[in-house]
């Protein structure tokens, strides 16, 4: 079997058989199949799509690619939660505890940020402290333990995956509904888990854009996890302002600890409560989804999610004082207030000139290795729908550097469209895949 022939063969619009799949997988993972090739045959992907059959060939290829993990010494059902990416995502920060606190075993592995996108585990380590690299045995036994652990996703897992992401992000080849089917579901299958609830966002600040794409992609994921004996539901949710208020790291965990105390945003509140009482549902702690609804806001209210997150802090060794002083958060050295230019309602907030402003104050990495600054970030103080007069704050932007301030400033302030008439706020839920 020759590369060359597999590229040609995709090139032309023919089907790659699971074989050549496997092979273009196992070469790029040896070294012997140069990037070159493999980025010529993934802008032919990109282009000439895969249809259901290859996409699961791949997904299985990349998943048997490096190490399964083996979570059956966790008691209970594990259902793992899964965002394609966003901005001002730090869902996973307030649901973990959230599910855990009504009974659910929460066991998950996450990501870092690349792009304008960010990542949970970037986001726990403004926590002082915060272990985001636990070892498996450790995994196991904290979840045993209390319930809820959260770890950096091995290296080892899917590792065709880490290189070929790494490689698309570099050549423009992100956004193919295959490519990022399999992506997640090769490192979501490798990762042991039961069941899993998937939270496919559209809109400005997603990869997929529009609902049509995003629904395809939720049902192509939906299809390999129930394929592969994992149950599998996805909802399909907005992405077309950041959600929140808050993008950055410190400044997003904080808002997932408000959201605990019940003085979160209304869209992250609700976002929990859909996904959560989805997770309780998957996992046989509740029958009827709206019992697993109540349950979710009666953990809120009572108190019992955010005794939990101070728990699941200090068990990875972070600093739980955090939740109730935030100034044990790392703080930025300056905060721009920027003001509306104009009156109206706001119509639209673009999300992703929002994400890579965060990234270029120094939020996210630019490249892989850049170091993140977790103090910076913008926290906006509308959201579409809102009035604002001019000269009233838009937003408030923390920063460091007064040239990546400088650089982002104007993008922050575009991001901002208006209107003379009231505008309808976005729905957040489109519609839930089985
Ligand atoms: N997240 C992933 O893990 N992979 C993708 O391709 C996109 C989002």
């Amino acid at each position: 079997m020759r590369m060359y022939d597999i590229i040609k063969k995709k090139r032309d619009g023919f089907e790659l058989s699971k074989e050549e799949i496997e092979f273009f997988i196992k070469g790029y993972v040896d070294g012997s199949i140069p990037d070159y090739q493999v980025s010529a045959l993934l802008m032919a992907i990109y282009f000439n799509k895969m249809n259901k059959e290859e996409t699961l060939f791949l997904t299985n290829a990349m998943k048997n690619s490096g190490e399964t993990i083996d979570l059956s010494d966790i008691k209970g059902i594990k259902v793992d939660k899964h965002s394609t990416g966003g901005v001002g995502d730090k869902t996973t920060i307030a649901l973990l505890p959230l599910v855990c606190s009504c009974g659910l075993i929460s066991a998950k592995m996450s990501g870092r940020g690349l792009g304008h996108t960010g990542g949970t585990i970037d986001k726990l380590e403004s926590i002082a402290g915060f272990n985001t690299n636990v070892e498996i045995d450790e995994f196991i036994n904290s979840v045993n333990k209390i319930g809820v652990c959260l770890s950096g996703q091995s290296k080892e897992v899917a590792i065709a995956d880490k290189k070929i992401y790494a490689l698309r992000d570099v050549t423009a080849t992100v956004d193919n509904i295959s490519l990022i089917a399999s992506s997640i579901m090769s490192k979501k299958l490798a990762s042991g888990t039961d069941k899993i609830v998937l939270d496919v966002k559209t809109g400005d600040g997603a990869f997929m854009k529009n609902i049509e794409d995003a629904v395809e992609l939720a049902k192509e994921m939906v299809d390999i996890g129930n394929g592969s004996c994992v149950e599998t539901v996805a909802i399909v949710s907005d992405m077309n302002e950041p959600l929140g208020f808050a993008v950055g790291n410190s400044l997003e965990v904080m808002e997932a600890i408000d959201t605990l105390k019940g003085k979160g945003p209304k869209d992250l509140e609700e976002l929990c409560k859909v996904l959560g009482a989805h997770m309780l549902l998957l996992g046989g702690v509740e029958k009827d989804y709206d019992e697993g609804y109540k349950k979710i806001e009666q953990a809120i209210k009572s108190g019992s999610a955010i005794s939990k997150l101070k728990e699941f802090i200090k068990n990875q060794g972070g600093n739980e004082n955090v939740v109730d002083d935030y100034s044990l958060f790392p703080k930025s050295k300056y905060i721009f207030e920027l003001k509306s230019k104009k009156s109206g309602f706001v119509s639209k907030i673009k999300a992703e000139e929002i994400g890579v402003s965060a990234m270029m104050l120094g939020a996210g990495r630019g490249q892989k290795e850049d170091v993140i600054d977790l103090s910076v970030g913008i926290v906006l103080n509308k959201k579409i729908g809102d009035f604002i007069d001019e000269g009233q704050l838009l937003a408030r932007i923390h920063y460091n550097d007064e040239e990546k301030f400088k650089s982002a400033v104007d993008k922050i302030e575009k991001a901002f469209e208006f209107s003379e008439t009231q505008v309808e706020s976005k729905k957040l839920i489109y519609t839930v895949i089985k």
